[in-house]
């Protein structure tokens, strides 16, 4: 067959960069060269600590993809920062009643330490307050400017004359004209994940004063998207740009696509580059006093200052300038990790701004991850709906690994998915525990109690030995294929395999029964276990890295790359084990129930940030008399209260209800009432709820309050008169 490449016919439509192919089958795809790779995570907004959803949908998968690349030798800078500007961040600080600085300096800090501990290892944490980003955000400003990518608007505004600001993006709120959504931003519904402009937005109300703002006039620098429209859908969806293959149509997820198709099938329309406001990047150009740059346009210049900043560091004298292999060099392949929220200014905006730039490689591939539920409920900041990640290592001390791994199998890749501790007990305790724990644990064991803890000396296979190398063979090239499709779910359940290979070779020979007739087999069975911890700390490395660690210093072995995992003298004879350690811990029901009533217990009604009105009653469905029949409400009155230790937002109340011994009750009030206030109160109580112990105390009954719309909690409370213990309904 003719090589198309080589057809005289086809030279025009050549493309420049060679391709390819490489796999077999159906997994058959062209790529083009690839000699290293630049991965960026989203950079989160310095406003608040990071929560479970923050990892699983960006954080995790790419630590993940860019372990696994490392072991396999390949060339990967991995860079991350703090996004330290836009209303995210002036929003909070207003809030908090302190400075942006404070805020994003508090938070830059957090999260930095936060990452690093959970074993998340990027070449650099950055931030965009830096000087180096602000010469680097203006400069490229400057350039697409003079590339004439902008177009300048003297235009109506949103201004809100109580706080005397124009009002833009999360300044504003409104109705969603796409789905209803009352609390949409003048940048985005996050309810739907339509991008908005405020003008889109329907009955439009300031977050600052709550006012309804008025029109105003002011000048702002346009990126005329329409124009870009063309060359923007075809490079998303067949990958071609300018006659190259960039990326192979099909690798993209459908969400992806998806996301990207209502967009540009809406038709791009121009938007504003730049703000009136004082917390940003100054636009560095005359006439420009008193406005910023964007923060969807700095943000993302972001991870190319922090790599700068990465090759300043790590510069030999003279060499700085390596940054810009990173960016601009063909064969470099850059990937942008993400969740949902973040498609349109990853996969439309950035790109734009980077081609209209010149000089910039464009993102292979975005691969992002949907979003995390917690619970039955979205997570959410303002509720405090979520699990905090420095609270879970403070909670879980060297749990790391247990938390990767329950994240790790539940990643929202191409769907929603959900996060609940009983799962995470579970997991750990049938998964973590019975297949990895348990196999190296009884390796070690046996290896100790026949070799004095040495590695035996193997003597020729059998029939099983062959099967087992057979099966293990295929096993780190198909992770590594699942990692590289971003399918990260199925990689973890292919390395687990490895474990559960080792088990059933376990079972399946019985070494504890041969040992005292076949004490030569024994050897060689127990060798090849030794062999297939090494093999399994290599595939399991980037999703346990902690847990991958202490297996090689169990087999005292140092640092291993991907090809060791089937090294045949990867173990040597003679050479001395570590003691036999339980890699994991069963987790007890005594030990999660604390976690489940904390998350409830510690939930806010405070509204999002900013918000004036609180969301409207979530509304539930009918239920017939018999289902409120099941409720015992009695009357009662609270005869005593105080506050929980260490809880900011409980209060043990004692509560008679005319029985004999008055209820205790644990309720959510502290920061509403002081014990003080409470005492004599009256009260309506569900008599009968199932007691549950909140940090340490039975709580016996639950308080019935009111919740007004700015989040205020006032009791249900009998006329008075009625004798505590009488029945409500
Ligand atoms: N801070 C944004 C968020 O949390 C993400 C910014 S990603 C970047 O949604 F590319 F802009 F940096
Ligand atoms: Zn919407």
């Amino acid at each position: 067959m003719k090589d198309p490449a080589r057809d005289p016919r086809r030279t025009h439509a050549r493309p420049r960069r060679q391709v390819r192919t490489v796999g077999a089958g159906t997994f058959a795809r062209r790529m083009r060269p690839v000699a290293r790779t630049t991965v960026t995570a989203a950079l989160p907004y310095a406003n608040g600590p990071l929560h479970i959803g923050h990892i699983a949908g960006a954080y995790l998968p790419a630590d993940i993809y860019v372990r696994c690349l490392r072991a396999r030798g390949k060339e990967v800078l991995f860079v991350c920062g703090s996004d330290e500007h836009g209303a995210a961040i002036t929003l909070r600080a207003l809030k908090e009643g302190v400075t942006p600085r404070a805020i994003v300096d508090k938070y830059h800090a957090l999260m930095g330490k936060a990452f690093q501990e959970f074993g998340i290892h990027f070449d650099i944490y950055h931030r965009t307050s830096s000087d180096l980003h602000r010469a680097t955000s203006q400069e490229f400003f400057l350039q697409l400017d003079r590339n004439g990518a902008f177009t300048e608007q003297e235009e109506q505004q949103y201004f809100d004359e109580e706080a005397r600001q124009f009002l833009a993006d999360r300044y504003i709120k409104g109705t969603c004209p796409n789905c209803g959504n009352p609390d949409a931003y003048g940048d985005q519904c996050e309810k739907c994940g339509t991008a908005l402009s405020p003008k889109d937005l329907k009955e439009p109300r300031s977050t600052l004063s709550g006012s309804k703002p008025v029109l105003r006039s002011t000048k702002h620098w346009y990126l005329p998207m329409d124009r870009s429209q063309a060359w923007m859908e075809q490079w998303i969806n067949t990958g071609m740009l300018d006659g190259v293959q960039q990326h192979d149509a099909g690798e993209w997820k459908p969400q992806v696509l998806g996301q990207c198709n209502s967009w540009l099938k809406d038709g791009l329309r121009p938007r504003a580059m730049t703000r009136d406001l004082d917390w940003g990047v100054p636009v560095p150009l005359p006439g420009a006093d008193g406005k910023v740059l964007y923060v969807w346009l700095d943000a993302p210049i972001g991870y190319i200052s922090a790599t700068k900043q990465w090759a300043q560091d790590h510069a030999s004298a003279g060499s700085a300038s390596d940054w810009e292999k990173w960016w601009k060099s063909d064969d470099t392949r850059l990937l942008h990790f993400i969740g949902k929220d973040n498609i349109v200014f990853h996969c439309i905006i950035f790109p734009m701004l980077l081609k209209l730039h010149g000089g910039y490689i464009l993102p292979q591939n975005v691969p992002a991850n949907e979003f995390l539920n917690l619970e039955g409920q979205k997570l959410s900041t303002s509720r405090n709906w979520a699990v905090w990640l420095h609270e879970y290592m403070e909670r879980w001390p060297g749990r790391q690994d247990e938390l990767r791994y329950c994240l790790g199998s539940i990643l929202p890749e191409f769907k929603d998915s959900e996060f609940k501790w009983k799962d995470f007990q579970e997991k750990n305790n049938s998964e973590l525990v019975s297949i990895i724990g348990n196999f190296v644990q009884r390796v070690f064991v046996l290896c100790h109690k026949y070799y004095d803890g040495r590695v035996p000396e193997p003597v020729g296979g059998d029939e099983s030995d062959v099967v087992l190398w057979a099966g293990l063979s295929a096993m780190p090239d198909r992770v590594a294929a699942e990692v590289d499709r971003f399918r990260f779910r199925d990689a973890l359940a292919n390395a687990i395999d490895v474990a559960r290979m080792g088990n059933k070779y376990l079972s399946d020979n019985e070494p504890w029964k041969l040992e005292r007739t076949d004490p030569a087999r024994v050897r060689t069975i127990l060798y090849n276990c030794l062999r297939i911890v090494g093999g399994l700390s290599v595939v399991l490395e980037p999703f346990l890295p902690f847990t991958a660690q202490r297996m090689r210093t169990m087999l005292g072995l140092g640092e291993l790359k991907w090809e060791d995992a089937l090294r045949a003298d990867l173990i040597r004879p003679g050479s001395p084990l570590a003691k036999p350690e339980h890699l994991f811990k069963p987790i007890t029901d005594a030990e999660i129930q604390p976690e489940i009533d904390r998350l409830h217990a510690t939930r806010t009604t405070a509204p999002s940030t900013g918000t004036l009105t609180a969301p409207p009653p979530a509304s539930k469905p009918d239920i017939g008399f018999d289902d409120f029949a099941k409720l015992n409400l009695r009357t009662g009155t609270i005869v005593a209260a105080e506050k929980i230790p260490k809880a900011d937002k409980l209060l043990k109340l004692t509560i008679d209800i005319g029985e004999p011994m008055p209820r205790t009750v644990v309720s959510g009030i502290a920061q509403h009432y002081s014990p003080e206030q409470v005492v004599g109160q009256a009260v309506v109580l569900v008599a009968n709820l199932a007691p549950r112990k909140m940090r340490g105390v039975e709580s016996q009954g639950m308080v019935l309050m009111a919740e007004d719309a700015t989040g205020r909690l006032v009791f249900v409370r009998p006329e008075n008169g009625v004798d505590p213990g009488s029945e409500v309904r």
